[in-house]
């Protein structure tokens, strides 16, 4: 029951607080994560933990480069989205503003920068996949992803999955010497809540079911 518990009560935290996450905490959770099911049970998933003076150093080149390019959080997509998609992204924006209006910060700043810095986490860990697989691969990497988001929730650590920064791959890779033959597909903030900052007050909200199901029988 604890599962359907973190499943509810999970959510994306914005700031974090600076305390360090013990690395056996953090062996733990990856020892769980690791449990997730992958095609022909090929374990694609590398993680890379970054903490302490790296993951500041990192925080530091990847705003340097969003400052210089200035690619923004958005979702990338090959064809004009859908409205409804549009929508749901603007209504969950609209629901953050009085939090960011409270924290008198600009939105898109805060959100931007906030992405490059993992929102001052102590921890960042980066999803890695090696490019001999194909796109498809994509799938077992979020399943890993989904299972570290709650874990760390049951854990009592709190997490933001962090897309903005593979537009800065390049940058990291050079950081952290990851070798070329390496994708980095998603990073995670990961560490403590500030239980103190307006914006970790946030929920977002779903649409009915409805709208995502069609049953066939
Ligand atoms: C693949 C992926 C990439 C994301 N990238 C970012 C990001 O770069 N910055 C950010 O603040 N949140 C990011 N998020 C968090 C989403 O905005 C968040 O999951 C969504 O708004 C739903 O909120 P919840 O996680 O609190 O349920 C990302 C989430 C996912 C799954």
């Amino acid at each position: 029951m604890d599962l359907l518990k973190a499943i509810k009560e999970r959510k994306s935290i914005r700031a974090f607080r600076p305390d360090p996450v013990p690395k056996e905490r953090i062996e733990e959770i990856l020892k769980l994560v690791i449990h997730a099911p992958s095609a022909i049970n090929l374990q694609p998933w590398e993680f890379i933990v970054v903490s302490g003076e790296e993951k500041e150093r990192l925080s530091r080149r990847l705003l340097k480069a969003y400052k210089e390019k200035q690619i923004a959080c958005g979702p990338g997509n090959v064809k004009p989205l859908p409205k409804m998609y549009g929508k749901r992204g603007a209504k969950t924006l609209e629901l953050m503003k009085p939090f960011f209006e409270e924290m008198r910060v600009d939105i898109n700043q805060y959100i931007n920068e906030g992405s490059c810095n993992f929102y001052g986490a102590p921890v960042a860990i980066l999803l890695c996949l090696d490019d001999s697989f194909p796109n498809a691969r994509l799938v077992d990497i979020g399943i890993a992803l989904g299972y570290l988001v709650l874990t760390a929730h049951e854990f009592g650590l709190a997490t933001c999955p962090i897309g903005l920064i593979v537009a800065y791959e390049d940058e990291i890779k050079d950081l952290l010497n990851i070798p070329e033959n390496k994708n980095v597909s998603i990073g995670v903030a990961l560490g403590y809540p500030n239980s103190n900052i307006p914006i970790n007050r946030f929920k977002s909200q779903r649409d009915d079911l409805g709208k995502f199901v069609r049953w066939i029988d």
